[in-house]
């Protein structure tokens, strides 16, 4: 894999000529008092470097005639790495993940700006932390005042985030493997999942055999906080307290994905909790389902990111006019977006290091994003009839019958070279093979 950082380090610094880029990781973050939350490593820093310590920032100099690729890294510390694992340390930084030249973190406001006075510009991503944005703008200010003596110098600060995620949105062959299995894992846990359910048991018992699987398979853990939501719950788009007891009668809603080193899996399932739809549910469900259907038949090289999202909405309001749940002609409800009470979030998101990965979804209103070869993206279609809605004044009040039911199905679609591949279709979705 270091071939591989090397060569994403090879291709930002191709693209940013004279420039200097500065990369921080992630900072821990507290889940209360003096507890800390297991250690993510920020995806862009991940991405270039593999490394997943915190306290670290990466500075890539391509004009640089012998560091172009410069880490700082905590120092080793025996005592601290007693409590708290672990540290490479400099020397370690160079040897295993190629670093050109390595500090201590403590040598940053000392060392970057000789590595930045010859460049034309700072490539930096403002981050969450105020203070080391400030420390990053520090340092410009105070090569900007100096300019006039040099000649040399940033003189802008560009945003790193477009590069990375026109780098990231197309996976190499490395990357597909994780995302693959990624996708496997969860795959066996939606299955057991399935399986598992009967009316009685507790939303928690089935987030507990999921995540269970997950780590069991050697996933890092949930890709999210899993949504496991029965009945009404399933309105709630983020349901994830998961404590509700399940009846008989009403669907299941999971949402649940698998991080595998770093990459993620996204899939949803709704199925019959006592193993038969009722009418309504079922109705629905074909509805959701054929949606989904013919949103990922929308997926190949050439067609638009946005078409997904344009078909799985008209399949929705066809179906939902033909309910008699909306009433008017489809093209208006569409233009009018008449559909967004039952049908509220976009059908596909980048998947990747990220669960929501990064990526442009279109470069300006009339430059639609086209799909190519590599890029993986969800296809998320749903119906929620949301108890109490708020309808506009020209459409019906909902039919009882329909509501408080939640559907959603959710795979992982891969874009080919002549179509694409569902990463995720070994998990059942026909109404047949969710029926027990
Ligand atoms: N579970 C988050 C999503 O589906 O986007
Ligand atoms: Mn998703
Ligand atoms: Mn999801």
């Amino acid at each position: 894999m270091q071939a591989e950082y090397r060569q994403r380090r090879q291709q930002l610094m191709a693209k940013i000529g004279n420039g200097t880029a500065i990369f921080r990781s992630a900072p821990m973050a507290v889940m209360h008092n003096d507890v800390e939350y297991a250690y993510r490593q920020d995806s862009d820093f991940f991405y270039l470097t593999g490394f997943n310590e915190s306290e670290a920032v990466a500075v890539l100099v391509p004009h640089h005639a012998e560091h172009q690729f410069v880490l700082f890294v905590q120092p080793k510390d025996r005592e601290k790495e007693v409590w708290t694992g672990y540290r490479c340390g400099v020397d370690v930084a160079k040897e295993i993940y190629g670093a050109d030249e390595a500090y201590t973190i403590g040598e940053l406001d000392e060392k970057l700006p000789q590595y930045l006075e010859k460049a034309d510009r700072i490539y930096y991503h403002l981050g969450r932390d105020r203070n080391f944005n400030d420390q990053i703008l520090g340092h410009y200010q105070s090569l900007l005042r100096t300019y006039p003596k040099r000649g040399t110098g940033p003189i802008a600060i560009e945003d790193t985030g477009p590069i990375l995620g026109s780098m990231r949105l197309i996976k190499s062959e490395a990357e597909l493997e994780l995302m693959r299995q990624a996708a496997a894992i969860a795959t066996e846990a939606h299955n057991h999942a399935i399986e598992f359910t009967k009316p009685g048991r507790y939303e928690y018992e089935i987030q507990a055999e999921i995540e269970h699987i997950f780590r069991l398979r050697g996933g890092m853990g949930p890709a999210y906080p899993s949504i496991v939501a029965s009945g009404v719950n399933a309105c709630v788009l983020h349901y994830i307290e998961n404590v509700r007891q399940m009846q008989d009668g009403e669907l299941l809603l999971i949402d649940a994905g698998c991080a595998y080193g770093y990459y993620n899996s996204d899939i949803t399932r709704t199925f019959p909790v006592g193993g038969k739809f009722t009418p309504e549910q079922k109705i629905l469900y074909e509805i959701v389902l054929s949606a989904q259907k013919q949103a990922i038949a929308q997926v190949k090289p050439g067609n638009t990111f946005k078409s997904v999202h344009d078909t799985a909405v008209r399949v929705l309001t066809e179906g939902l006019v033909e309910l008699g749940i909306l009433k008017g002609e489809i093209d208006k409800l569409i233009e009018e977006e008449k559909y967004k009470p039952y049908y509220m979030h976009r059908t596909s998101h980048w998947l990747g290091l990220d669960v929501h990965d990064v990526g442009v979804y279109q470069h300006g209103e009339d430059k639609p994003q086209i799909l190519q070869p590599g890029q993986i993206l969800t296809v998320e279609p749903g119906l929620y009839i949301v108890p109490d809605t708020k309808l506009a004044e020209d459409q019906p009040e909902t039919d009882p019958r329909w509501v408080g039911i939640g559907i959603r199905i959710e795979d992982d679609v891969l874009v080919t070279s002549n179509g694409h591949e569902v990463l995720t279709s070994s998990v059942p979705k026909e109404v047949d093979k969710l029926e027990r």
